[in-house]
């Protein structure tokens, strides 16, 4: 059996991985046609930092896994292709700001038509809207060629920072399927690569359109929850009430369940904007437009939330911080990544350089691509050295909650910064109290503020 997957980013490449790894008789090549993504995928360098991955690339490596630009090839070879580009949200023309641009996935189901050579299973692996396989498989299946193709939906799950730990133990793998005899037949194939190593009654199937709907929904749900809690984390601030007692009041409750409940300066991450958008937007095609309002307000709930953490931050420095320098500890949109896509932190940094602040951003593994996403911004710095940083700075302000900020040497920070310092905790992971102890203004989200001023 021989597995092409067109894509080698966050989810072509540790999901193709671990297939390899788990699948020794199956022969994965993994293809994209940006050649220096490729090339870092076939040394220890990989492209992408995710914990444990580098093992699970080399366990396979040479043997069983590939990485290639030869497309053509890898199509052509293949008895099933996972598509897995990229899905952003569109730019231009209709639907634009919330419609997913398809251009990738199109022009891949093109080549896909153009090179084969045999009957062949395509498995979307992209989050896409609802009915693309109808969509594709007029591409595929347009002109004459006699080959038959074969539409699944498989979507991914994984999340980053824990996508070795997710993939290997996944609570769900879905396969949507055409309910016709060629449908179930791939179905059937696809369900059996997985189940070499994840339990049959975690294997979960249901037609094409389901399957689809299913991953927007998961997004969806999972960016309301957190959404939720940042909605009453205002609330909490505003009353004296904290937002950590009601996380845990609420969650102990089996019906809602403690995770997603963490309040936080925002959710970011390249997916959960994108496909609540993406939701949006067929929610409006199809005339549903309260359905449609519904899940907006859960992106806007977020945006106010990074703006009202940056309002935060200018209140309580006495209404200005122009010239001030304000350290941010954090840029990658959660721990454990090195991605910055849609995090917080960019929007934070540009209305904090609306107020004239100085900036420096640190982060352990997010530093090129800050460098990247602020290059308009002026008055800016980056420094990987977190004590360096901080010197001299008149506020902190934490952005992501990366393990090694909760341990750092508080008591040196505080010597070394500008008086009164200031700490504005935007994932709510640092002791509170200690810091105030140590003469920090400690603010943080969803309980009232900690002052030696007042
Ligand atoms: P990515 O941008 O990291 O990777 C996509 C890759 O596709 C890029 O390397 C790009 O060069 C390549 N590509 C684009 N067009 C191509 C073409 N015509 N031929 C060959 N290669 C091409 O994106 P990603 O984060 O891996 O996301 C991919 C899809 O998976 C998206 O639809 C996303 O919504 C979904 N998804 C992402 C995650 C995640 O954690 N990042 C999780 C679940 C689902
Ligand atoms: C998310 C989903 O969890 C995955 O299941 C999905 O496959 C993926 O999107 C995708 O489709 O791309 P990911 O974005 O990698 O995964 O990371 P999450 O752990 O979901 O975190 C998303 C954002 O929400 C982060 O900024 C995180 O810090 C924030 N968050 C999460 C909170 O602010 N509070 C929480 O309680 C949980």
């Amino acid at each position: 059996m021989n597995i092409c997957c067109i894509g080698a980013g966050y989810v072509g490449g540790p999901t193709m991985a671990m297939i390899a790894h788990k699948c020794p008789k199956v022969k994965v090549t993994v293809v994209d046609i940006n050649a220096e993504r490729i090339a870092a995928w076939q040394t220890d360098e990989l492209p992408i930092y995710e914990p444990g991955l580098l093992k699970v690339v080399k366990a396979s490596r040479g043997e069983n896994l590939f990485f290639s630009t030869e497309i053509d090839e890898g199509i052509r070879n293949a008895d099933i292709i996972f598509v897995s580009v990229n899905t952003p949200t569109k730019t231009f023309g209709e639907g634009a700001g919330r419609a997913s641009d398809l251009q990738y996935w199109e022009l891949c189901a093109r080549r896909i038509k153009d090179v084969s050579e045999s009957d062949k299973i395509i498995v979307e692996k992209s989050t896409l809207p609802v009915r693309t396989a109808e969509a594709m498989e007029r591409v595929l299946h347009s002109g004459e060629n006699g080959i038959h193709f074969e539409v699944l939906s498989n979507p991914e799950f994984l999340a980053e920072g824990t996508a070795i730990a997710d993939l290997e133990n996944p609570d769900r793998i879905l396969i949507g399927g055409h309910e016709t005899k060629t449908g179930q037949k791939a179905l059937g194939q696809l369900v059996d690569i997985y189940a070499n190593w994840v339990p049959r009654e975690r294997i979960l199937t249901s037609n094409v359109w389901s399957s689809e709907l299913s991953k927007l929904t998961a997004n969806a749900f999972l960016a309301q929850r957190v959404s939720s809690i940042n909605a009453i984390s205002a609330l909490c601030e505003a009353t004296g009430a904290n937002i950590k007692d009601v996380s845990h009041a609420i969650g102990t409750d089996s019906r809602i369940g403690s995770k997603f409940l963490q309040a936080s300066v925002g959710f970011g991450g390249s997916c959960f904007k994108k496909d609540i958008l993406n939701l949006v937007y067929l929610c409006e095609t199809y005339g549903l437009h309260e359905s449609a309002a519904y899940w907006q307000q859960v992106v806007e709930i977020n945006e106010y939330q990074q703006s009202r953490f940056v309002k935060n931050i200018l209140q309580s420095m006495f209404g200005t911080i122009a010239g001030k320098r304000i350290a941010i500890l954090g840029f990658a949109f959660k721990a454990d990544t090195g991605d910055t896509r849609e995090s917080p932190a960019i929007k934070v940094c540009k209305e904090l350089s609306e107020e004239h602040a100085k900036i420096v951003v640190s982060d352990p593994k997010a530093l090129d691509n800050a460098k990247l996403d602020l290059a308009n911004l002026e008055n800016i710095d980056f420094e990987e050295d977190v004590y360096k940083a901080v010197n001299q700075a008149d506020a902190i302000a934490l952005l992501t909650d990366w393990n090694i900020y909760k341990n750092l040497d508080f008591e040196k920070i505080y010597s070394s910064m500008q008086k009164p310092a200031f700490i504005f905790d935007g994932r709510n992971v640092l002791d509170h109290e200690k810091l105030f102890d140590l003469g920090f203004e400690v603010y943080s989200i969803g309980k009232p503020g900690l002052s030696h001023l007042n």
